[in-house]
């Protein structure tokens, strides 16, 4: 089952890659993979539904190398066991949703020429 699903992720990714390859010719988008916090559990933080917390980060460098740039999705809250439940069934409230790879662009995009003020 863990060798499935690992060969799963294998195929996602090249698939993933060949998409990036083929629809976006020789421009190349920062595509950022998520992370799951794995030990979250051990502090029981876990989403509405019940999976690990997740966040999607792609390192600086050069001078940029120790700076951070936080970005916060929107989205909005739940506030009643029935808008919990609800969002429980969405990306908003599930890493099994959420996006396994998220393109990273404008403000985060560590193009140069496209983001001059924050590339790095
Ligand atoms: C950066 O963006 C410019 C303008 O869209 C594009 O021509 C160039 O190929 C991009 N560079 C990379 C490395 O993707
Ligand atoms: C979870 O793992 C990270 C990275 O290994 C570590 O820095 C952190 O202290 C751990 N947190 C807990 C609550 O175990």
């Amino acid at each position: 089952m863990k060798m499935m699903e690992t060969s799963l992720n294998v195929t996602v990714a090249v698939v993933v890659a060949l998409l990036m390859l083929t629809c976006h010719g020789q421009e190349q988008r920062l595509l950022v993979p998520m992370t799951l916090v794995r030990n979250a559990s051990a502090l029981h933080a876990f989403c509405l539904d019940g999976s690990l917390p997740a966040y999607h980060i792609h390192r600086g460098f050069g001078a940029g190398k120790n700076n951070w740039l936080l970005q916060f999705e929107g989205g909005g809250w739940c506030n009643s066991l029935q808008s919990c439940l609800e969002r429980a069934k969405t990306r908003r409230g599930s890493t099994s949703l959420m996006s396994k790879y998220e393109v990273f662009s404008g403000i985060l995009s560590n193009n140069a020429s496209l983001n001059p003020g924050m590339y790095k």
